[in-house]
């Protein structure tokens, strides 16, 4: 399997929380598995583990998968990993594992190109789940076009380092769009030493409509769906499509 640059080159892993911090989706999440009680979650591409580690932390008993081993040694060296069952691989190690949760966080939803492809992990996550079993994930909404911003002038930000992190610029450019797939450059421009790195890589963008019919094909049934991070409704003008399925 090719691992994007950004989840394999040790300098960029390293950076990854550093880029993403501040987010709502993680309290999200956690307050959902509260909510619906459930004990056994996995997430799937875990990524740095800051998900799975905060899962754990309240109680749930959590496996958290990712095919990155650089982004896995992040996630181990966490506090609180010791209490979460790391899983280099991917969906197909979920099978027959009786999870009550799988959640997918990060947009991790849209790295699956292929629609075939997205359908087997489906099936693979609907396999993994007890009966009833809830699956939870999101995806950018194609109708608001974020790509639009994608560009050097509205995406760029400077990380200053300290506290051992390094300082380095940022931003990320759209290369070209076609229908339901966006090609993008992410740049990381490190200070000291000076190193640029330019990785390409192409996000899918599923409809609404879309991706409800994928889950009912995948045996699953609409549990809600959500359009912010703070439990509103899915509006056409939702940045994000956040979708809660129960496993027929
Ligand atoms: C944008 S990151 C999200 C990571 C994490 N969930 C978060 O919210 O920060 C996408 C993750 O998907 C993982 N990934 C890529 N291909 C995958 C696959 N086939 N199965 C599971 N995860 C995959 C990458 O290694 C990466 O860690």
């Amino acid at each position: 399997m090719q691992i994007d640059e950004h989840y394999s080159d040790p300098r960029l892993v390293a950076v990854y929380d550093v880029e993403n911090a501040g987010r709502h989706d993680t309290d999200f999440y956690v307050d959902l598995a509260a909510e619906l009680e459930v004990d056994r979650v996995a997430d799937l591409g875990c990524g740095t583990g800051v998900l799975a580690c905060d899962l754990a932390v309240r109680g749930h008993r959590v496996t958290a998968i990712d095919p990155a081993a650089a982004m896995l040694a992040i996630a181990r060296a966490r506090p609180g990993a010791d209490a979460v069952t790391w899983v280099e691989g991917t969906a197909e190690s979920l099978a027959d594992a009786g999870h009550d949760l799988v959640v997918m966080t990060g947009h991790v939803a849209q790295v699956f190109l292929d629609d075939d492809e997205w359908r087997t992990i489906l099936g693979q996550i609907h396999r993994g789940l007890a009966p009833g079993g809830f699956l939870a994930f999101e995806s950018r909404n194609p109708a608001t076009e974020p790509w639009r911003s994608w560009n050097k002038v509205d995406s760029f930000a400077t990380f200053l380092g300290g506290d051992g992190a390094p300082a380095f610029d940022s931003w990320v450019e759209t290369v070209s769009v076609e229908p339901g797939r966006v090609h993008l450059v992410g740049h990381t421009e490190f200070h000291q030493p000076e190193q640029e790195f330019a990785t390409t890589s192409t996000l899918r963008f599923r409809t609404r409509d879309e991706l409800e019919a994928d889950l009912d094909d995948c045996g699953f049934e609409m549990v809600v769906t959500y359009g912010t991070w703070r439990g509103g409704p899915l509006q056409p003008t939702s940045a994000e499509m956040i979708f809660v399925a129960a496993a027929r």
